[in-house]
């Protein structure tokens, strides 16, 4: 089995990082368009082609850098495995959203409608699951399978809510632990299982992975609210105008602003989207979701297992704290 070794002395873990993720990118591709069908291809190949932050799969490359100093094929396989579920997901919650745009190209439901991108998103996440038995092991398996579970038990929880104002804040937090949160703890767990890391160092990265998870979807979640959709790459307020009432807006929103949600929730006009989202950005919205996030940075990196000192082990301390500076960046 062949491996990405640090490419100097120094061990500078950079360059066998950027090497690595152009492998994971070339493996995405692969077993994206791996069907016997063009047209599966074509759509499934749209959506994991357009980019995305690809932050599980540093994530799980700087993880695996860090334990062992390598970063072995099968490394390079989980993180190509966990970005293809990342799409599945996405393509199905794009369908759920009624979205038109994701990563700044159109969706698998925009432009070939619900039933294709179920049966896309479907064959994503096959893919992933059989990728992994063959490619990794059992055990990476059957955690990527037990992870979609979490993942739809996240988005269940998140309908059942939809449309609730009086949802509580914990309760917006317990399906991001779900929908987000249960994939990069994932990604920590196959980084060491990859590494053949022992179990103390699987637990502190699969924590880390955890608490990095929900702060990012905090943050994805702030940003729906006030940034701009030409950053996002995808309209802003779509989770108000869904009924998506995520942990940053419940914490925000007053009484007569939950009132007007009670009462006009589903049809909110454009107006009264903007006013809403006006009224939010005057409030402490933004800079107490940061210090929330914060917050978050910070027990993620107390969370990290105790590893000897590397290039690799500073990129993951430094990697919450670089999202969220660049988050804060987006807003307003
Ligand atoms: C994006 O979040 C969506 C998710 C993180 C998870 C979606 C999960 C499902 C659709 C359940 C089915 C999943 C599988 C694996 C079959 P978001 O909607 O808050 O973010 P967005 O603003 O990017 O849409
Ligand atoms: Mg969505």
């Amino acid at each position: 089995m062949s491996t990405v070794k640090s490419s100097n002395p120094a061990g500078s873990a950079l360059p066998s990082l950027a090497r690595a993720l152009t492998r994971v990118e070339d493996e995405i591709k692969a077993l994206a368009t791996s069907s016997s069908l063009p047209v599966v291809n074509s759509a499934s190949g749209r959506i994991t082609g357009a980019g995305g932050k690809r932050l599980r799969s540093v994530l799980i490359l700087s993880g695996s850098l860090a334990v062992s100093g390598t970063i072995t094929d099968r490394a390079v396989t989980a993180a190509a495995c966990v970005e293809l579920l990342h799409a599945g997901s996405l393509v199905h919650d794009d369908l759920m959203d009624d979205a038109e745009e994701r990563r700044g190209v159109r969706t698998v439901d925009a432009d070939w409608g619900p039933g294709p991108a179920v049966l896309v998103g479907d064959f994503l996440l096959a893919r992933a699951s059989q990728a992994a038995l063959e490619r990794i092991s059992p055990f990476a398996a059957g955690r990527l399978a037990r992870v979609v579970t979490d993942l739809v038990e996240g988005q269940v929880l998140e309908v059942m809510d939809l449309y609730d104002p009086h949802r509580s804040p914990e309760s917006a937090l317990r399906s991001v632990r779900l929908k987000t949160g249960a994939l990069f703890e994932v990604g920590g767990v196959l980084a060491a299982h990859c590494a053949d890391a022992d179990e103390a160092t699987a637990a502190g990265l699969a924590r880390f992975g955890a608490l990095f998870g929900l702060m990012f979807q905090i943050l994805d979640d702030l940003l729906d609210l006030v940034s701009t959709a030409q950053r996002l790459g995808k309209p802003v307020g779509h989770d108000l105008r869904q009924g998506v009432y995520t942990f940053p807006l419940l914490r925000a929103l007053t009484d007569d602003q939950r009132d007007l949600l009670a009462r006009r929730g589903r049809e909110l006009t454009d107006a009264e989207v903007a006013g809403l989202l006006a009224e939010l950005r005057q409030t402490g919205l933004v800079a107490d979701t940061l210090a929330h996030c914060t917050a978050l940075a910070a027990r993620a990196v107390r969370a990290l297992p105790d590893l000897p000192d590397s290039e690799a082990l500073a990129t993951l301390r430094a990697l919450p704290d670089a999202y969220l500076d660049w988050a804060a960046s987006q807003t307003g």
